[in-house]
């Protein structure tokens, strides 16, 4: 049975991935899981300098959810590539790098150090950022700026492919994804969090330090599903889909959908094997089904739509 899938130039034996920021620099996991059984690993947003974060409590749990305001909290990209790389070139697994910044020149920073750096597969770019230099308008918020920021990190990144990860807090997905697409990325990932609060009625307060959070985990899957069958209905660039995957049946809605991946988040802080587990389970679905190679499932749903 083959599992594995393309993601432009990118080849991966199977689909699932673990998401930015819920699996730490991957080996924090490798006492829980063999991390050669996942089809990448995406590390923990970087920036060019170390971040702090934000104050605790960052983390507060819903109904069917979590609310985080880590606050991009990193090592810089430099000490990921000197202290934390190393041991993960062992693997059989590509690695693929999250980037961030607050202006262009940021993010092609990271970038640049990054497409450089042997052991790196891809490189996501985290566009949930304020853009410092354009009054703090989100990189995420405005297609133009999402266009400018993936054109800029293209030019400096060579033949590394490049994923552009959006976010859902806007209107309407399809023009960001176009946006992303003429730009040359090879990829987008959908989606990131939800912004959202909570708050104590007895204190009055908020539950994170920094009042507003994003929200993820199984309360966001259909939202973030309806964002990736509308970008797959209409735009031609491989989508890789995020958001409330607990189990291989969410993530195969996903790919039945359109995604030809998956990236699997808040599910790693309840099971750390989660993705390894999900791997398994598509590996049952695609037996039970008579599926001998899972790239012709992905599209299923789409393909039935128009029939
Ligand atoms: C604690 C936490 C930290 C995160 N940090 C990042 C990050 O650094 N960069 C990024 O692109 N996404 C980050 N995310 C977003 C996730 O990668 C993912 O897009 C989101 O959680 C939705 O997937 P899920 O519902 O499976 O968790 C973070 C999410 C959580 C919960």
């Amino acid at each position: 049975m083959d599992l594995s899938v393309q993601i432009g130039p990118l080849r991966l034996k199977n689909p699932v991935m673990t998401a930015s920021g819920t699996f730490g620099y991957g080996l924090e996991f490798a006492d829980y899981l063999d991390l050669n059984a996942l089809g990448a690993i995406v590390v923990k947003g970087l920036s060019l300098q170390p971040r702090p974060g934000n104050a605790p409590p960052r983390i507060y749990e819903t109904a069917a959810g979590m609310l985080n305001a880590i606050g991009l909290q990193n090592v810089g990209v430099e000490e990921f590539v000197t202290t934390k790389l190393p041991a993960l070139r062992q693997y059989d697994t590509p690695i693929i790098a999250n980037a961030l910044g607050n202006t262009i020149e940021e993010y092609t920073e990271v970038c640049r150090v990054l497409a450089h750096t042997e052991g790196i597969a891809a490189v996501e770019i985290n566009v949930s950022c304020p853009n410092v230099k354009e009054g703090g308008i989100h990189f995420a918020t405005e297609p133009a700026q999402t266009g400018r920021v993936t054109e800029a990190v293209r030019r400096v990144m060579g033949d590394m492919p490049l994923i552009v990860k959006l976010s859902p807090n806007v209107t309407h997905i399809v023009p960001f994804a176009r946006a992303c697409r003429a730009a040359g990325a090879d990829a987008v990932s959908l989606v990131n969090t939800f912004v959202g609060i909570a708050i104590d009625l007895d204190t009055m307060r908020p539950r994170l330090s920094n009042l507003t959070g994003g929200l993820s985990g199984p309360a966001i899957k259909p939202l973030a599903q309806r964002l990736v069958w509308e970008v797959c209905r209409d735009v031609d660039i491989p989508v890789i889909g995020i958001g409330g995957i607990m189990n291989a049946t969410d993530a195969l809605e996903y790919m039945a959908l359109g995604a030809v991946a998956v990236q699997v988040g808040t599910a790693n802080f309840i099971r750390p094997d989660a993705a390894r587990q999900i791997v398994a389970g598509m590996a049952d679905f695609c037996a039970a089904r008579g599926i001998t190679r899972l790239e012709n499932f992905i599209g299923a749903f789409l393909r039935r739509e128009t029939s």
